[in-house]
């Protein structure tokens, strides 16, 4: 098999893996522990040795990972950093509610999607449960999956609304409940126990809960050869895999590298573990601390460093190759995607797109730009965000796909291990 296609599956294994965010932390905490990073906790004193690997995480949902060098000293930090949130619904408290024959789910959404496609297909229920240890009184968080088809967004017929083809304003509280359960079995198990069994805790033990709902579907190749892949998430599950891979395969050989996986991104990144919080910052403090070197040392260890920032890019849209601009074309599986915009959304600029273009070129990678056509607004992402706290030089890229903020997108088969080659010639600096 070609390592750009198993590179692609491992990609779709590891997004099925990760039915909500948390899961992807515990997972990326998995493989980081698997690698030989040692675990360190924000609430205790750090101990660092020169050459050694570790990673913290923050709320169960955000990681940043490191890299130290041998000998004793650096020449500055290499960082990147992607999202492992994406568009979804959350479930309210109390979420169940009777009306006739119907039990649905209260939910609200979190982030942008495409209300449609979250219609008709199987659904399911991950996240956190928060319960008391019995041993210590703390607080503590559990994983839940509930892990079967659970739920569903039912389409109003054609026959009830002849114009649904026309264009359809949806009301999220009206027309995106999920129905969960047909009234009449007596003895049905309500949502608190299927979530506390899932948790392994009794229901009258969960003091608190982030679920949400997750698409059932699989990823899976796509068209004659298998060129494209199909899954939820590729946004940007498929940027968080390749930086953490490149990250955790790579001895720095210069620089202290820097991985950070960010919560909260399409909702703004504004919360204590999102782009916009102190967690950058604050690491990268403790391990200047944590080495005995000044503040001054790792403020120049900033300004020598550098920061990509991963998210997802629009590909060429096949049925609407007008809506991208006239002359920055990015095509499925024609490589990296460098990002740019003046109002400065995307950090990208003369000098660190250079920067890319090079390690691109050394990476044997192809690098395709994107520019929004300059009649449409267009997306942001975490880059500009946290360059507001840590200003490295930066720039912004991404992998192309198709139908971003679907339920399931698409995207080119060959991208995902484009970029495992780059976050390697990177990190390996
Ligand atoms: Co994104």
């Amino acid at each position: 098999m070609k390592e750009s296609v198993r590179c692609a599956e491992e990609l779709l294994r590891f997004i099925e893996a990760c039915p909500s965010r948390y899961h992807v932390i515990a997972k990326l905490s998995e493989r980081y522990r698997e690698a030989g990073f040692q675990e360190l906790k924000e609430r205790e004193t750090w101990s660092l040795e020169w050459g050694g690997s570790y990673f913290v995480t923050r709320n169960d949902s955000s990681l940043i990972a490191f890299r130290l060098p041998e000998g004793g000293e650096a020449r500055g930090f290499h960082a990147a950093a992607a999202h492992c949130d994406s568009p979804t619904f959350q479930i309210k408290e109390n979420p169940e509610k009777s009306s006739e024959q119907y039990v649905t789910l209260n939910v609200e959404k979190y982030g942008g999607m495409i209300y449609s496609t979250w219609m008709d297909r199987p659904l399911s229920a991950a996240g956190r449960v928060a319960v008391e240890d019995p041993d210590t009184g703390e607080i503590v968080s559990r994983l839940v999956d509930i892990d079967r088809d659970l739920c569903v967004i039912p389409n109003l017929a054609i026959h009830m609304n002849p114009a649904a083809n026309k264009g359809m304003e949806y009301n999220p509280q009206v027309d995106l409940q999920p129905l969960f359960a047909i009234v009449g079995k007596k003895g049905r198990k309500t949502l608190r126990e299927l979530t506390a069994e899932a948790a392994g805790v009794l229901p009258e033990e969960i003091l608190g809960q982030d679920l949400f709902l997750y698409v059932r579907e699989k990823g899976r190749f796509l068209g004659p050869e298998g060129e494209m892949i199909l899954s939820p998430k590729l946004d940007d599950l498929q940027c968080v895999y390749a930086l953490t891979r490149g990250h955790r395969e790579c001895a720095p050989k210069d620089y202290i590298t820097v991985c950070a996986v960010f919560d909260n991104e399409e909702v703004g990144s504004g919360s204590s573990q999102g782009a916009d919080s102190t967690f950058l910052e604050d690491v990268l403090a403790r391990i200047g601390e944590a080495l005995q070197v000044s503040a001054s040392r790792v403020r120049e260890w900033t300004a020598s460093g550098f920061m990509i920032s991963a998210d997802n890019a629009h590909a060429v849209h096949p049925n609407h190759p007008e809506k991208a601009d006239p002359t920055n074309r990015p095509f499925l599986n024609g490589g990296i995607v460098l990002k740019f915009n003046s109002a400065q959304k995307y950090t990208t600029d003369g000098m660190t797109a250079a920067k890319i273009r090079s390690l691109c070129k050394k990476a044997k990678v192809p690098c395709q730009s994107y520019v929004n056509r300059s009649d449409i607004a267009g997306g942001s992402t975490l880059g500009n965000i946290s360059t507001a706290h840590v200003s490295f030089p930066s720039a912004d890229i991404g992998l192309p796909q198709l139908a971003m903020h679907s339920a399931v997108e698409t995207g080119g088969v060959k991208d995902t291990w484009y970029a495992v080659k780059l976050m390697r010639e990177y990190f390996s600096e």
